[in-house]
Formats: C-alpha cells, structure tokens, sequence
C-alpha cells in the first residue's frame, strides 16, 4: 500500500491501540502491521516499543526470529526451492547452491533489484519429481541449473506456468 509516512504512523497506532491490551500483544501487532504495509516499516518498531514499554532492539530480535516477518518491501517475485528430503535426493542440493550462487543472495534474502526473494520450503507434494521449486502458486518440477537459470530469466518478462 502506498500511505504516506504520517498516515502510515496512524495506520500503525491504530493498530497498536486496538491489540496492545492483548496478552501476548507483540507478535497479533507484528502480524497485523506487516499484512497493512506488506512488511515492517522501521517507524512501526519505535512504535511498538514505546507502546509495549520494550526496547526497539527486543522487537527487533523478535522479528529476526520469526522467518515470517520482514523489514523491508517485499520483492516481486518469491522463488522458493523444496529443501525435503526426496527433493534433496534428486539434487535439490546443488540447485540451491546454483541459485544461491547465481542469484547472488542467500535464503531469505533478496536480490539487489528487489526482483527475486530467495526462500527454502519443505516438501510441495510433488516429490516424485523434484527437485521442486514454487513461484506464487506454481510448482515447477525438474529444475535443474539451466532450467533454474531460464525461469529466472522469464520472471523478468513473463509469467512463469508449470511445465
Ligand atoms: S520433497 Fe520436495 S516436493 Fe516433496
């Protein structure tokens, strides 16, 4: 969404007001901030420290240790590479390191366009033909390094469909 930074400062006291009083009131306030903005704007964690009478760096360690939570935009395209075990037999190992190693980035990190977020995920019930990987909703079976390489290239330009 796109607030600007004084309406984004009322979005997110908002949303501290009506869970701050919650047991547990950290992580509903976390959940609820990142699906307004799409993730957790630096403002949010001040925020949420003065009103939680914590420290900006404890809700800072409490978003680095969920996975789920992110401080920056999200990139355009989520690319997730199937880390269980019948994927790694079929060399889910080496095509992550390609991926790693092309992309540039590690897991859960983003390319430096913002284009590609590269995540692990763990089994998506098509393991007989790994290795796996899903963009969105797509499970696109058989990647190897090439083919990794292609897709990666369509997601510039095209969407990508399950082959
Ligand atoms: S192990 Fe990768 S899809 Fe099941």
């Amino acid at each position: 969404m796109n607030a600007t930074p004084v309406e984004s400062e009322q979005q997110i006291n908002v949303i501290i007001d009506n869970l701050k009083h919650k047991p547990g009131a950290l992580l509903p306030i976390l959940h609820s901030v990142q699906e307004t903005f799409d993730y957790i704007p630096p403002i949010a964690i001040d925020l949420i420290a003065k009103a939680l009478q914590q420290t900006s760096a404890e809700i800072h360690g409490v978003i680095s240790f969920y996975r789920h939570f992110h401080t920056q935009k999200n990139s355009t395209h989520r690319v997730e590479i199937c880390r269980a075990e019948a994927c790694q037999a079929r060399g889910a190992r080496e095509l992550e390191a390609w991926a790693k190693e092309s992309l540039g980035v590690d897991y859960h990190q983003s390319t430096s366009d913002r284009n590609i977020t590269l995540d692990p995920v763990y089994c998506l019930g098509n393991c007989s033909c790994g290795p796996n990987i899903r963009i969105a909703d797509d499970v696109i079976a058989r990647v190897d390094p090439q083919k990794f390489d292609a897709i990666v290239k369509g997601l510039t330009t095209a969407k990508v469909h399950i082959q």
